[in-house]
């Protein structure tokens, strides 16, 4: 059976002779199993890590600046389909060394001040490196997607090493969080693109939400000054 096919049928969970087999081309079953492992543990805890900076702030300040938290493990055929995309080959070597997000988390925040105070706690813990951060809130993507996208790894301590795995945590208002799940259901619905004008009113859309997170974040503040 050929490897990719298996990855894409995601055969790798039924345990069949022939996927045993075509596992073993690709990298022993044990491998991929401590591949999930590992991703799964840094998921684990970041949200642990978020869940705790959240309930101070209930403590605190009586309320949470965390909306609700997703995450995902991103699939086998996800993970092949963009190491061909690249070009590159088709390793769990190649996956761990050049897939950053492996193992996303997703921090839907209530105000724009929010995520930048949660990004700001989480990258001051002394055990997270911070890899990459793109500001998608203070400079949009072409299409208007906002959010901030920070790439950092977390340490995962085994029973003989370190190792420390790679996470994309995306934070973003729930307005952010709301166009950004719909244009991707658009944009999935239509194809590789929409027609223009779907896009120029998504990109509109886009300017109206970012202006009701703005105000939204300004009555908090006059709430607040009350
Ligand atoms: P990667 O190495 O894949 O991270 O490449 P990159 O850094 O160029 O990608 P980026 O960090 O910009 O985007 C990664 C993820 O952000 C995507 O998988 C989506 O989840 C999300 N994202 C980025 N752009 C858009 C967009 O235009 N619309 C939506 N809905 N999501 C987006
Ligand atoms: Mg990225």
């Amino acid at each position: 059976m050929d490897i990719q096919k298996v990855m894409f049928s995601g055969a790798v969970e039924e345990k069949s002779e022939e996927a045993w087999e075509a596992m073993d081309m690709f990298a022993s079953y044990r491998e991929l199993l401590e591949m999930d492992h590992l991703h799964n543990a840094a998921i684990r805890e970041l949200q642990i890590k978020l869940e705790t900076l959240n309930d101070e702030f209930r403590i605190k300040f009586e309320r949470s600046p965390i909306h609700h938290i997703e995450s995902r493990l991103k699939s086998k055929a996800s993970i092949v389909k963009k190491l061909m995309d690249r070009g590159a080959e088709v390793s769990l070597e190649a996956a761990r060394r050049s897939i950053n997000d492996i193992a996303g988390v997703r921090v839907v925040c209530c105000y724009i001040d929010d995520v930048y105070s949660v990004a700001d706690m989480l990258l001051r813990q002394s055990d997270i490196k911070l890899i990459k951060r793109q500001d998608y809130i203070e400079e949009p993507n072409y299409n208007g997607y906002r959010s901030l996208h920070l790439d950092i790894q977390v340490p995962i301590y085994l029973s003989d090493r370190t190792e420390y795995v790679s996470v994309e945590v995306q934070l973003r208002t729930v307005a952010m969080d709301f166009w950004a799940s719909l244009e991707h259901d658009l944009r999935y619905k239509s194809g590789k693109h929409p027609p223009q004008e779907i896009s120029e009113e998504l990109l509109a859309c886009s300017h109206e939400i970012a202006e009701l997170d703005r105000r939204m974040q300004e009555m908090y503040k006059r709430i607040q000054a009350l």
